[in-house]
């Protein structure tokens, strides 16, 4: 599949399944959601550029690389892809973060989009959104059309777990957008939860089931 990436390592793969098993509680839930974001961030992030500065070491001069390219933005879609953020944040301290609020309505499954707070320089910055689950992809579609519409256009999809429906859906509006996930899974059901998926995501995080 063209322009996704599924990070097929066994540490992941491991997490991920700890994560689907209906008996794991929300402390436990919410770590796991936050290790697999660093390691899912940090794929999503070996493209930035870097350049050789000089330094000393105790030893000697020498040229060593430092991050140089546009600087980042993390944009979680809420609720659930906050704490998605708050992990790969530890590692990029720099990155602004903005946020996108939006919900699916429990009738229709369509995305509602409440809060959009982005920062002002959205559009020299690497952008990487993030939200664990890419499910019919109508809540990532509506993120990208308003992020592009911000100005933003250097933008990475990093999720825990997608639908193969959302993946199309997704790169049916916006193909260039790279997508970075822990596992593609077999489909939606009825209710346009994926299957057999980890649930829904933001209250297994947050513990409001
Ligand atoms: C979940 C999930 C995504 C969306 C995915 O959010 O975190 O944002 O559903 O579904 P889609 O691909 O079909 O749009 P939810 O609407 O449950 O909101 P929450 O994060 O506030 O719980
Ligand atoms: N949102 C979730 O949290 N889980 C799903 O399976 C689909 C959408």
């Amino acid at each position: 599949m063209q322009n996704t990436h599924i990070i097929n390592h066994p540490l992941i793969q491991h997490k991920l399944t700890i994560m689907r098993d209906k008996n794991t509680g929300t402390k436990a839930f919410r770590e796991l959601a936050q290790e697999l974001s660093q390691l899912l961030g940090y794929e999503a992030m070996r493209g930035i550029k870097t350049s050789l500065i000089e330094i000393e070491t105790p030893v000697a001069k020498t040229q060593a690389p430092v991050l140089s390219g546009r600087k980042l933005a993390l944009i979680p879609i809420l609720r659930a892809g906050l704490a998605m953020a708050d992990a790969i944040a530890d590692f990029v301290p720099n990155a602004k973060i903005g946020h996108i609020g939006m919900y699916r309505d429990p009738g229709t499954h369509l995305p509602v989009e409440y809060y959009c707070k982005l920062p002002s320089d959205i559009e020299n910055r690497d952008v990487f959104v993030l939200d664990p689950m890419l499910a019919t992809g109508g809540s990532a579609v509506a993120a990208l059309d308003l992020l592009k519409q911000q100005g933003a256009s250097h933008i990475k999809f990093v999720c825990i777990l997608a639908a193969p429906e959302g993946i199309a859906k997704l790169h049916g509006s916006h193909p260039e957008v790279e997508i970075y996930t822990a596992a593609i899974d077999e489909k939606l059901n009825d209710h346009n939860y994926i299957v057999p998926g980890l649930g829904d995501a933001g209250d297994r995080i947050f513990g409001t089931k």
